[in-house]
């Protein structure tokens, strides 16, 4: 069963608890906070402070997705703000066993993510630990980029390591390149531009999953 994470880089800031309850109503599963520091890559958006206030709006699963050069300092604050999923890149985080460790110890899901042109097979050591891996659909930091044509294939490498864990999507999804996604073999879309297009929330994620 296809699950959809809309990004909260495309909604409306200025009414953010509304625009969670709305996605809430409209079937979403979780919620994707895409965390940037302006260093991992050149933007910033959302701190855990936001995720704390938010947390009351809704019952939804928090999906954190860091794009940070310091995942290690950063997990904490976002396990004490009500992350329920962690995911951190491997390029941030040379050694993540042990950030995986401490993610599982407070009881979370945990999750690594590269950035395109990083070598799959780096994760391969990791397949048995996660929960998740994160594909990345364009080079991480803005919402909105183009679908790169190697993600597909990027899906099924992925899905070949050896392990226990979902493959999410995040990046360029949308009404044309989600069935190759799903195909490929995603169990998770996140998706911005398309979910919040045309302020249709419910017919967007019904027509992402296929529906
Ligand atoms: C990139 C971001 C985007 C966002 C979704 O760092 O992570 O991928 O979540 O973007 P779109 O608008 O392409 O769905
Ligand atoms: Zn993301």
């Amino acid at each position: 069963m296809i699950k959809i994470a809309p990004s909260l880089l495309s909604a409306d800031v200025s009414c953010l608890g509304d625009e969670i309850q709305r996605l809430e109503k409209a079937g979403a599963d979780m919620l994707h906070f895409d965390v940037m520091d302006g260093h991992f890559v050149p933007n910033l958006t959302f701190g855990p402070h936001i995720l704390k206030g938010l947390k009351k709006r809704t019952n939804l699963p928090f999906d954190v997705h860091l794009m940070v050069n310091n995942p290690e300092t950063v997990v904490p604050w976002f396990i004490e703000a009500g992350a329920d999923i962690i995911t951190f890149h491997l390029e941030a985080c040379p050694e993540p066993l042990r950030l995986i460790e401490l993610i599982h110890q407070h009881g979370k899901k945990a999750g690594l993510s590269t950035r395109p042109d990083t070598d799959v097979k780096l994760l391969e050591a990791y397949g048995k630990s996660v929960d998740l891996i994160l594909v990345m659909g364009v080079e991480p930091g803005f919402g909105g980029q183009a679908f790169r044509a190697d993600t597909p294939h990027r899906i099924f490498a992925t899905k070949q390591i050896a392990g226990d864990f979902l493959i999410a999507v995040d990046g360029g999804v949308n009404f044309e390149t989600a069935p190759d996604c799903i195909q490929a073999g995603a169990d998770i879309l996140v998706a911005g531009t398309a979910v919040f297009k045309n302020n249709a929330y419910a017919d967007n994620i019904r027509k992402l999953k296929g529906e």
